[in-house]
């Protein structure tokens, strides 16, 4: 199955082959031109994880909950076209009006995680789940997931998370049932947990593929349960990166996304959220030495607008997430230069009877973030 499939979605056109004639000066003085055109109608989100080249024509640049917030507040955009992935289009589509349009410049940007949990699964996964703990749990979902899963959880009265409101959502979570399952992240889901006093034989994992737990202890004991899935770019810092930056300079810091693997965030000296790592890096003073975990657009650009700090990469063979990275200039210009010939490619429309639940747990999300 390839990625398109896996997304559920049909791709009606893909980039023209002229586009790789183009100089990168005339793609974006052709951006700037179409931007200048459209004015207010036309809205550019663009995620953090976005290359150079494309997220210098961003209108508003953040993180998923930044942006969905912005989205949600955009009634004069008639397109949104968004630099991000798939589940972050799909979230737009969700918070905007139904007149506005949001566009994926390339289909084919999703995000490896978010397919992890697919709704059958999840269906199935819940009954089992609902055998053995009756009516105690209420399901949580990252943001990174799809809009079909965001359905789910708002049926059963859950809220989605990101990783900069996480720890509130899981607290206010707990005030409302004994048990929570976390889609589709399990590291977000048990590093959280465990910051917040839960302990690990305390949480059980739910693999979705063999359709069983792994859990050893107490089921009653259980009050996190924990989706398999996880990211494929952040599973790749290990506590060996760790250690071979302290053994060659003890002074560095080390940061990581709450997606690194338990042990990394054990083992680092801070952890949070995208905006976290963006903002500690700023306010660290002049001089300072940090190793980051995270993806590698949004790594290059820190180290870029902080000269006066020492910044790595804390795994040196590190890449940018392949997924986001399809966005590229070629494919905005494309779907930009289609909006000015008065067709919409791409455009990423969730059904309404799947927006309905959705859009519930995407609203508990943004009221108590
Ligand atoms: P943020 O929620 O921090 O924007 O992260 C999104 C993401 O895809 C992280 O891998
Ligand atoms: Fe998905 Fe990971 Fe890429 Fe984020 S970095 S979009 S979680 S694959």
């Amino acid at each position: 199955m390839d990625v398109l499939e896996s997304l559920g979605v049909e791709s009606k056109a893909s980039l023209p082959e002229r586009y790789a004639q183009l100089s990168v000066e005339e793609m974006e003085a052709r951006v700037r031109e179409i931007k200048a055109t459209f004015g207010n109608r036309l809205f550019i989100p663009g995620h953090h994880y976005q290359k150079d080249e494309v997220i210098q024509f961003a209108d508003a640049r953040g993180d998923s909950l930044k942006l969905a917030q912005i989205c949600a507040e955009m009634p004069e955009a008639e397109f949104v076209v968004f630099c991000g992935v798939h589940f972050m289009a799909e979230t737009a589509d969700m918070l905007t009006g139904p007149d506005q349009k949001v566009i994926l410049p390339d289909m084919r940007a999703g995000c490896s995680m978010a397919d992890m949990a697919d709704i059958d699964q999840t269906e199935k996964g819940w009954v089992k789940m609902q055998e053995i703990w009756g009516d105690t749990i209420l399901p949580l979902t990252y943001v990174n997931s799809t809009a079909a899963i965001k359905g789910f959880v708002g049926k059963y009265g859950g809220a989605c998370v990101t990783s900069g409101n996480v720890k509130k959502m899981l607290k206010w979570a707990f005030t409302q049932k004994e048990r929570i399952l976390f889609l589709p992240d399990q590291h977000l889901g048990r590093n959280t947990a465990f910051d917040l006093g839960v302990s690990l034989e305390e949480m059980a994992v739910y693999d979705p593929i063999s359709e069983s737990f792994e859990y050893e202890g107490d089921w009653e004991q259980v009050k996190v349960i924990l989706w398999k899935g996880h990211c494929s770019v952040h599973e790749k810092f290990h506590v060996s990166h760790i250690e071979h930056i302290r053994e060659r300079d003890a002074e560095v810091n080390v940061i990581v996304h709450p997606e690194c693997t338990f042990d990394v965030v054990q083992a680092s000296d801070y952890a949070g959220s995208t905006n976290y790592i963006i903002k500690t890096i700023e306010a660290a003073p002049a001089g300072s030495k940090w190793a980051i975990g995270t993806e590698m657009n949004l790594v290059n650009r820190i180290i870029d607008e902080h000269p006066d700090k020492e910044i790595e990469s804390l795994n040196p063979f590190m890449c940018a997430c392949l997924t986001m990275n399809r966005i590229d200039l070629p494919h905005l210009l494309w779907s930009l230069e289609k909006l000015e010939e008065g067709e919409v490619v791409n455009q990423i429309s969730v059904p309404d009877e799947v927006t309905k639940y959705a859009v519930l747990s995407l609203e508990r999300m943004l009221e108590l973030s």
